[in-house]
């Protein structure tokens, strides 16, 4: 088969894979663990987070053990913190079953894991043939195929191309390599058509524009956000706080704040949720993109006292805090 013959010679070297026509099976933890960082998260990103995570905790029983604030402040900039709390609590019912079970339906049960992730574990870790479709894998599909449907209404129709090519044969070599030739070679904007082990038989090619597919209906502009974060200092130290379980970030050390909001905050509704009163001034700005809005976080300094959790201000690249706080108390 044409792809596997290229994943053989071209696959990536990834630090949680097992090299091409390796083991059937691989870690199961090692597996789950890259596609949970893996989900909305580039692999270059991802890489040192996944290298730090083993070498902390090698076993999913030792993940499980950890306190999971050592989680939470270890995973700190990767985004999307539902995905550390649910990665945490599968580990503990994993550990508690005494392995990961070897089947997508139980695989899915697991807190975190959908389809996606229940089918890349079971193929790549356990070697069941499963159809594994992430966002490459639908982009192929709908180039092979030149598919009109847009996305995201086209998905159902990809995952059905894409199961026709699912064998008993290397199933995670498969599923990888699809991922691979998404990555690398059938990208979004500019296709390397000639590197293609599939161009013989591309139909987007064949229509001579296959950087247009998939085809995508318009989106629907994000909506803006507004808040101001506090940067409360007392000599060289920062007053923090840990968000809500429930909500955006829950359960992360992050900047006291105000709510966030469709408006921009007014000085005399914003200083109502000010941690101290203090003399407050304005320190900047800060811009995020969260999955379904954009934040403007503007950022106020003051020297102050307040009860609550005051920690080294010059370690502040080490308290686990999320990217757009880690911004927000970098500035002066
Ligand atoms: N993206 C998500 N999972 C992946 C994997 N196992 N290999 C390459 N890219 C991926």
């Amino acid at each position: 088969m044409a792809l596997l013959d290229w994943y053989d010679r071209h696959a990536r070297s990834l630090p949680w894979r097992a090299p091409p026509n390796g083991p059937a099976r691989m870690d199961p933890y090692r597996v789950w663990l890259s596609e949970v960082m893996l989900q909305q998260t580039t692999v270059a990103t991802v890489s040192p987070y996944f290298e730090r995570f083993v070498s902390r905790w090698p076993t999913v029983a030792d993940l499980a053990a950890a306190p999971r604030e050592d989680v939470l402040r270890l995973w700190a900039g990767l985004g999307y913190y539902s995905r550390a709390r649910n990665l945490h609590a599968a580990a503990l019912a994993v550990a508690g079953a005494g392995g990961f079970p070897a089947d997508e339906t139980a695989l899915r049960a697991l807190p975190g894991v959908g389809a996606y992730t229940a089918a890349a574990i079971a193929t790549i870790a356990f070697g069941l043939p499963a159809n594994v479709v992430d966002g490459n894998v639908e982009r192929v599909m709908a180039r092979l195929h030149a598919v009109e449907t847009p996305l995201p209404d086209a998905k159902p129709e990809l995952a059905a191309l894409a199961a026709r090519y699912v064998t008993p044969e290397r199933p995670g070599d498969w599923a990888q390599a699809l991922m691979d030739l998404g990555a690398t070679v059938c990208t979004p904007r500019a296709p390397g058509c000639d590197r293609c082990p599939a161009a013989f038989a591309c139909k987007a090619l064949e229509s001579g524009a296959p950087e247009t597919f998939p085809r995508r209906r318009a989106k629907a502009a994000k909506p803006e956000r507004h808040g101001v974060a506090f940067r409360l200092l007392r000599g060289g130290d920062i007053l923090l706080v840990r968000r809500p379980e429930k909500g955006l970030l829950g359960g992360m050390v992050a900047l006291p704040t105000t709510p966030w909001r469709d408006e921009v905050w007014d000085r005399d509704a914003a200083r109502a949720h000010a941690p101290a009163d203090a003399d407050w001034r304005a320190s900047g700005a800060v811009r995020h993109v969260f999955t379904h809005f954009t934040l403007t976080l503007e950022v106020w300094t003051a020297e102050g006292d307040a009860e609550g959790d005051w920690r080294a201000f010059a370690d502040v690249g080490a308290h686990g805090l999320p990217t757009v706080f880690r911004k927000a108390a970098m500035l002066s």
